[in-house]
């Protein structure tokens, strides 16, 4: 499967989180931290919510619906009521992009 184009480089800004639909993917949540890019799905793993609508402080990305937290780096839920982790997703940066990478390239 080919690399997809998410978003410009500059799109997300530090300490923000953007939800990204990918053609064919579920969301994508990319969260800014400290200037680097991580990719996350979007849904939470406890109930139905948006984790782009949360709070990202430092690598930890705040659930708007229950309180629940993942680490965006690891994907492990970090407080509850989350206890099953997120998928994470590799990012490459290039030609003023980000590009989503699917596993197994
Ligand atoms: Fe995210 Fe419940 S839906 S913590």
């Amino acid at each position: 499967m080919q690399r997809i184009r998410l978003c410009a480089a500059d799109a997300v800004n530090p300490g923000e989180v953007r939800r990204f639909d990918p053609e064919g993917m579920d969301p994508i949540a990319v969260c800014n931290v400290d200037g680097a890019l991580l990719a996350v799905e979007d849904d939470c793993t406890h109930a139905i919510a948006s984790l782009s609508e949360g709070r990202l402080e430092g690598e930890v990305l705040y659930c708007p619906m229950h309180g629940g937290a993942f680490n965006v780096r690891t994907g492990k839920a970090c407080a509850l009521p989350c206890k099953q982790a997120l998928k994470t997703f590799p990012l490459e940066i290039e030609d003023g992009a980000v590009w989503l990478v699917p596993k197994g390239r």
